[in-house]
């Protein structure tokens, strides 16, 4: 396959042969063969930068933050504060103080969820979320909902997995107090247009809070363009250690919310006399000694992606994604589940001929990684009436060789089957 030739020729801006270089995971061979790593919207690989950005902290500077007046405190402090001014310019937020430090996007929807929703929403009040939401984006929803007598309400979308922008009009109402949505889809790569969805929403005072999961890898993010009120996002989606991540919220939204955990670092004063008043914005919502390594590596894979150059990722993703689309949908038997316009690098699908955990089965054997099952999605497979799609999630290491692989692979699925 002519494989570099078609990477090279397509996007000159990208050198994927040399990105690939700097990801010792995909040099390894699994099975014996090489490994074809399409799994990237479960977790993507890390670069020698953010690995040695570990490695260095733990060597030289490891030391607990904010705590300690001797000088491996002071520096690992500046290193993590550092990470979190990295996050903000990352995101295009107004100041570092809007980033507060979570193990992930699912642990930021739950601050949120805890915090602003249970001080804000009150009985009949109603959520908005949409069909294709992740779990994550749905279960701390419905729980707040249930405690406070409110109401989840849910857009709907079309066969193609877009959303329906007119019907979510009609959901929205005064007695509307958030809407959740995901920046892009994590089963179907679909692209939520969030700029008019926030607009729309504040039309009528609700609040919007974007779940970037799946929208930071892929894109330019810039929340104050968006004008979303919250978004989050997992480190480990984006070439970052497992257990960081970032929720965005407008300052004056943070200032006015109450904590949710609670414990050492997040206090101003305690007293068992005069109770506990409590820190300023982030570290109010960082209890605890927090994931300083992962901060610190955080912000190592954010300056990677930076090099990289976030347009260009972009640019090249999609004409990857389009190349994937044609291969794997030419092949009998195989039904695409999502189909929009607007997406980031994911193909979801299923076969007449197999399950997808047996799909999944027969690509591994080839070396070929791809996620079988519901995807933390259960509403939206419910929708397309099935019980599980194969993913294959792109990241920018990804090459048309190894999409001529998995197309293979799916022949050989074929074969095994008929
Ligand atoms: N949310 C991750 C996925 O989509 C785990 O696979």
């Amino acid at each position: 396959m002519s494989t570099l030739a078609k990477d090279t020729a397509s996007v000159s801006t990208l050198d994927v042969e040399r990105i690939r270089r700097d990801f010792p995971v995909l040099q390894e061979r699994i099975r014996g063969k090489e490994l074809v790593y399409l799994d990237n919207a479960a977790t993507t690989q890390k670069p020698l930068t953010v690995i040695y950005a570990l490695q260095h902290y733990y060597a030289t500077e490891n030391a607990n933050i904010h705590r300690g007046v001797h000088l491996l405190s002071q520096q690992a402090t500046f290193a993590y504060e550092r990470a979190r001014g990295r996050v903000g310019q990352f995101l295009n937020a107004a100041e570092p103080s809007e980033v507060v430090f979570v193990r992930g996007a699912t642990e930021g929807i739950n601050l949120v969820a805890h915090s602003y929703g249970r001080s804000v929403v009150e009985a009949g009040d109603e959520i908005i979320v949409s069909q294709m939401e992740h779990h994550s984006n749905i279960v701390p929803w419905q729980v707040l909902c249930e405690e406070k007598g409110a109401v989840l309400r849910v857009a709907p979308i079309n066969e193609d997995g877009e959303l329906l922008l007119d019907e979510y009009e009609k959901l929205l109402s005064e007695r509307t107090k958030i809407v959740a949505i995901s920046h892009a889809s994590n089963a179907l790569g679909t692209i939520n247009p969030v700029g008019q969805i926030a607009d729309m929403a504040h039309a009528q005072g609700a609040v919007v809070l974007v779940d970037g999961a799946q929208g930071v890898p892929h894109m330019p993010v810039d929340v104050r363009a968006i004008d979303c009120d919250f978004y989050v996002f997992s480190g480990h989606k984006l070439f970052a250690p497992t257990g960081s991540g970032a929720l965005y919220g407008k300052k004056h939204l943070l200032e006015q919310m109450p904590p949710w955990e609670t414990g050492g670092g997040m206090i101003q004063r305690v007293s068992f006399e005069q109770g506990t008043t409590y820190a300023d914005v982030p570290v109010r919502f960082e209890a605890g000694t927090p994931h300083i390594a992962g901060g610190i590596g955080l912000a190592a894979a954010i300056d990677y992606v930076n090099s990289v150059g976030r347009a260009a990722i972009a640019q090249y993703e999609d004409e990857l994604l389009r190349y994937a689309t044609e291969v794997i949908g030419e092949i009998d038997g195989v039904r695409i589940i999502g189909t929009a316009r607007e997406k980031v690098g994911v193909v979801s699908f299923v076969m007449d001929s197999a399950h997808p955990h047996d799909i999944g089965t027969i690509l591994d054997a080839e070396g070929i990684a791809v996620r079988a099952g519901h995807h933390c999605t259960q509403p939206l497979m419910q929708f397309y009436g099935v019980p599980a799609t194969v993913r294959a999630s792109l990241a920018f290491y990804n090459t048309h060789a190894e999409m001529d692989a998995l197309a293979a692979g799916i022949r050989k699925v074929q074969e095994v089957f008929n």
